[in-house]
């Protein structure tokens, strides 16, 4: 069956009607993959699944809230949008403007921006403004703006976006029949989490589905806001998509983790690139660092230094997981956004001269 994006395929649950112009580029629809290595580590009867995530259009998960976003912006006579972002969601944002016809400008962090992410924005003809300032800061001024000038912000505090990104819980809950046990997520501004949440409850809600997941969501070290509980006025990591202090859906995010009895923890840079590394050598999928954030959460989950708060961790321990268990990480993003991320992963090519000998050599046979 043809797949014509997530508005055609979820019509019913978003807010859109029949006059609403569809400004789609097929998102949606991406692979549920199961990965053996993931699920034997959590046990016998395990089976975890990546929700990948980097195979939308623009290679992350925003593309599902920008098609709600920028239809309802040009249903409503818009002519140019903002956003303030740390990268995916101007590129999303810039090619759905981009096929809206429509103007689009957005502020991002100076010098903070993976390459592939600021190259996606400009080449789709977007305003770009680079941003003495963090993304925090650029998202404030996307609110004044949007208060006083003719403009629609398209960043998650817009509801359509958070409508739009629910669809990816539907898709799970399709492939698998009903909800997972677990849902492992990177927190960044908190869009996300919401809106996954949002997406499994209104199934439930609707009869379709049995089960609610558990939320388990997870920040780097130093930007770390919803787990401190606590605004970081300068949040550092080199997972720059979740670079972020101060997050618009934070209440929403801690709801979602209270009432799914499920748990935020951090995670080290160090953690984010060995698990980015240890996805690509031992399942091929090649993520961004930020995304890699829920692969190194389940990893902490199931190591020595699990989190106290953890129930996975700590029904594992206790044998009280139920069997078969099925458990999703959903990876946000596409590891081609950030090709600079080999430097710090210290991986390098050899050189050799043209002959046999070398070769065989530099191949260590
Ligand atoms: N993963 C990636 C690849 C992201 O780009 C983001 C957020 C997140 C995770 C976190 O999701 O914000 O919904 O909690 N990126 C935003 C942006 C902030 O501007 O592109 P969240």
């Amino acid at each position: 069956m043809r797949w014509n994006g997530i508005i055609e395929a979820y019509r019913r649950f978003l807010p859109v009607n029949a006059k609403t112009p569809v400004v789609t580029l097929n998102e949606g629809n991406t692979p549920l993959i199961f990965s053996p290595r993931l699920s034997e580590m959590v046990g016998k009867e395990a089976s975890v699944y990546l929700k990948f995530e980097g195979l939308n259009p623009t290679g992350s998960f925003k593309d599902r809230g920008m098609t709600v976003a920028i239809s309802r912006a040009v249903e409503k006579g818009a002519k140019a949008v903002i956003c303030a972002s740390t990268g995916n969601t101007s590129a999303s944002a810039a090619a759905y403007a981009a096929r809206a016809g429509i103007t689009c400008a957005v502020l991002l962090p100076k010098g903070k921006i993976a390459r592939g992410k600021l190259a996606q924005a400009l080449i789709c003809g977007a305003q770009v403004i680079a941003l003495r300032g963090n993304f925090d800061e650029a998202l404030r001024l996307v609110r004044e703006i949007g208060e006083s000038y003719p403009v629609v912000i398209v960043n998650s505090i817009n509801p359509d976006r958070i409508e739009g990104q629910k669809t990816a819980a539907f898709e799970v809950m399709d492939v698998l029949g009903d909800a997972p046990d677990f849902h492992f997520l990177p927190v960044g501004n908190a869009g996300n989490i919401t809106a996954y949440w949002k997406g499994y409850r209104e199934w439930k809600e609707a009869g379709i589905s049995k089960k609610l997941p558990r939320m388990m969501g997870f920040q780097a070290a130093g930007a770390a806001p919803v787990y401190y509980d606590k605004i970081v006025r300068s949040p550092d990591t080199l997972a720059t998509a979740i670079r972020i202090g101060n997050p618009a859906s934070w209440k929403k995010a801690q709801m979602a983790i209270a009432q799914s009895n499920g748990c935020v923890d951090i995670i080290s840079d160090a953690e984010i690139l060995a698990a980015q590394k240890w996805l690509a050598c031992n399942e091929g999928i090649f993520v961004e660092p930020a995304s890699a954030a829920s692969i190194a959460g389940i990893l902490k989950c199931l190591g020595k230094r699990a989190c106290k708060q953890c129930p996975l961790a700590d029904e594992m321990r206790a044998s009280l997981l139920p069997r078969p268990v099925k458990i999703v990480c959903t990876v946000t993003g596409h590891g081609l956004k950030d090709p600079d991320v080999v430097n710090l992963q210290g991986l390098k090519t050899v050189t050799v001269w043209p002959t046999v000998d070398r070769v065989i050599r530099a191949m260590g046979l």
